[in-house]
């Protein structure tokens, strides 16, 4: 890891911004300085751009650390800030979404139809006793109703816990039982890859096993179009219930700490955290940075975030940043090679994209296919493009930039988390001179620091630990139900300054390159996944003994998931390798969801372990990397590494 920084840290190409783009850009160097003379200042200005009902005094109360509030005596309607506002200042007639689905179906709603929609929604949501605090579960395709109903959630006061529609009924049940949710909104199907994949089906199958749970109802939007069934008194078409509801619906101003949502994501434990964002900073920062990081023209852009709503970065720059900013965004409910391999742009030439917000594994995925699918297609509307999820490497910038950017456009390349809650490091277009693999500098606003395990900044060209060292708007405010996990997690380590998971290191400039995660946490195509979840999923099964998973690199998904499996002896001749394989694959995706399925099963007579017992994940990489396997001194039984080895060999 250490020497391949090295040769990514001699990249030596520079971008300055452009005379052109800096003439014309949202923020320019000044900001830096304003928010350093005063952060706080700087935070509340930002906040001020919101409509607040009832305005704040309080910018930061931090007494009882790490349980911040923000604009805590200040009161607000997010889903008013996200709609209503924009048509009262008469922009009721600028698209909001252009919606394409993926067999070829599109539609558009402007501000006015999208705010009709969400008080219809939340008038149905009302209807069903969905009142301020309560959990709704999400488990929907990427359809503009998803947007509609996070807002509609939103509007009431109540919190949305969005579960990814690849997680399976397994995962849904566990997140719908940890947040207690009332009511869930989920569709028939939705497309992907050509085909419908069920949605309700797994609903049903998430509630009827076991115990009782504590959903109510069930809202099933038509999308699939697929069989279906259907428990009466429980389940819900949504059409029907919007088709009868009031389209009147007035925002009601909630506290700016009330919360907003619980997005669950995976951590060094088997049980997913449910972190939990509130109100008003949330959106103060999701919209200053999606304006300040995308060089944001609200009346002439034309905005595309690839990700789904199921992660965080949906949540921040699909739903809440862009729409709190009024912009015009594209919204695409399947896959970049359906149902051909130019799909993506051939939805930038349609719709005049001039912003992309996508991931190093997509950019990294058309590199492969080659550059003629693209330059079949007109992207010369594109000005500004953006990248998160894991580091970008130098070689798919300068592709990203030149082939898909036309050798002119910048690249933002961001880091944050789903603790985070909006981007943390990023350039701005209009002032960074832009350093291919680098995630630069923090956002205005926002303090960062390396340090060493005591605590101590390791000042420039060292590796050391990310910690974010002051309070920020949209910081995560708690583990859902386990304000211990929390503290625990994040800030046993640094007191007051925030642990991210991530290793860092600063140059002679000072920007900051990420070197990945310090924890047992893989990052499989932008996508955070615990070894640990996936090794109880495996553990799960009766012919497992014992499991250990390792991310190993992977040059398509930047790390992939590669499992070491001890099968139980009294099973040792139920199945071959090739089917014990293949079984425990489909096993881990039944439990966790497709996205978790190892790319790698390996049956071993042992796992290496040092003399407490701990599993020696080190030396598994080493071997899931093909790389000469390392020090084996602490092990408990030094054998075990040649076995394994040799069996594999
Ligand atoms: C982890 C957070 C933020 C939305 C997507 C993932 C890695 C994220 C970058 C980047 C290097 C990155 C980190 C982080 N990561 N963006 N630009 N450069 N690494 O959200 O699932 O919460 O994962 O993704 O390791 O800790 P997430």
């Amino acid at each position: 890891m250490v020497t391949r920084i090295d040769n990514l840290m001699h990249e030596s190409r520079r971008f300055p911004p452009t005379v052109e783009f800096i003439a014309d850009s949202v923020v320019g160097p000044e900001i830096y300085a304003a928010a350093a003379a005063d952060r706080l200042a700087f935070w509340a200005d930002q906040a001020r751009t919101l409509h607040w009902h009832k305005p704040f005094t309080r910018t930061l109360d931090w007494e009882d650390a790490p349980f911040a509030k923000w604009f805590d005596d200040g009161a607000l309607n997010v889903a008013y800030n996200c709609l209503d506002r924009h048509v009262l200042a008469g922009n009721g007639d600028r698209v909001a979404l252009y919606f394409e689905g993926e067999p070829g179906d599109s539609r558009s709603y402007t501000y006015a139809e999208l705010t009709a929609e969400v008080k219809r929604a939340a008038n149905v949501m009302a209807g069903l006793g969905i009142v301020q605090g309560d959990r709704v579960a999400v488990y929907l395709p990427m359809i503009p109703e998803a947007v509609i109903t996070m807002l509609a959630v939103a509007r009431l006061g109540a919190v949305h816990s969005v579960i990814f529609g690849g997680f399976s009924s397994e995962s849904l049940r566990s997140r719908i039982d940890d947040a207690s949710a009332k009511l869930v909104v989920t569709a028939d199907g939705g497309y992907r890859k050509g085909k419908v994949f069920p949605l309700k089906h797994a609903v049903d199958a998430a509630l009827a096993a076991g115990t009782e749970s504590s959903v109510e109802h069930v809202l099933v939007v038509k999308r699939g179009g697929n069989e279906v069934e259907w428990q009466h008194g429980r389940d819900l078409w949504w059409d029907e219930e919007m088709a009868a509801a009031d389209v009147e619906h007035e925002a009601m101003p909630f506290p700016a700490e009330n919360p907003l949502f619980i997005l669950y994501t995976s951590g060094t434990t088997g049980k997913p955290k449910g972190v939990l964002h509130t109100s008003g900073g949330y959106l103060t920062q999701t919209s200053f940075t999606h304006r300040a990081v995308f060089d944001l023209h609200p009346e002439t852009d034309i905005y595309w975030c690839t990700a789904d709503v199921g992660w965080i970065t949906g949540h921040s720059y699909v739903t809440y940043g862009p729409l709190a900013n009024g912009a015009t965004q594209v919204m695409y409910e399947g896959t970049p090679d359906s149902p051909h391999p130019g799909r993506w742009w051939e939805i930038i030439q349609k719709y005049g994209v001039t912003i992309l917000y996508t991931a190093p594994t997509a950019i990294r995925s058309f590199m492969k296919i080659g550059r003629h699918i693209p330059q079949a297609f007109d992207l010369s509307s594109l000005r500004v493009l953006g990248s998160v999820g894991e580091p970008i490497n130098p070689e798919a910038w300068i592709w990203y930039r030149d082939i898909i950017g036309g050798g002119n456009t910048p690249i933002v390349d961001t880091w944050w988390q789903t603790e985070t809650g909006a981007i943390m490091l990023s350039a701005l277009p209009g002032v960074t001179t832009l350093k291919p693999g680098a995630a630069q500098v923090p956002i205005p606003g926002i303090a960062i620091e390396v340090l060493d395990e005591a605590g101590t900044d390791v000042g420039l060209n060292s590796g050391g630990l990310l910690v974010v060292s002051e309070p920020w708007p949209s910081m995560i405010r708690g583990i859902w139900g386990d304000p211990e996990r929390f503290v625990e997690t994040y800030w046993e380590k640094f007191g007051t300054k925030y642990f991210a998971g991530d290793g860092a290191r600063r140059d002679h400039d000072g920007d900051y390159w990420l070197l990945g995660r310090v924890d047992d946490v893989m990052n499989v195509s932008g996508h955070r996944l615990s070894t640990a979840e996936i090794e109880s999923a495996l553990v799960s099964h009766p012919m497992v003994a014992e499991a250990a998973v390792v991310g190993a690199e992977d040059e398509a998904t930047g790390q992939a998931v590669v499992a070491f499996v001890v099968i139980k002896e009294s099973q040792a001749h139920a199945a071959t390798a090739d089917e014990a394989s293949t079984l425990l694959r489909a096993h881990v995706a039944e439990q966790i969801g497709a996205i978790a399925r190892p790319k790698l099963v390996f049956l071993v007579a042992e796992l290496p372990k040092t003399r407490s017992g701990k599993i020696m994940r080190r030396l598994l990489k080493d071997v899931a990397e093909g790389r000469e396997v390392g020090d084996t001194t602490t092990l408990a039984d030094t054998s075990v590494m040649r076995i394994i080895t040799d069996k594999l060999s």
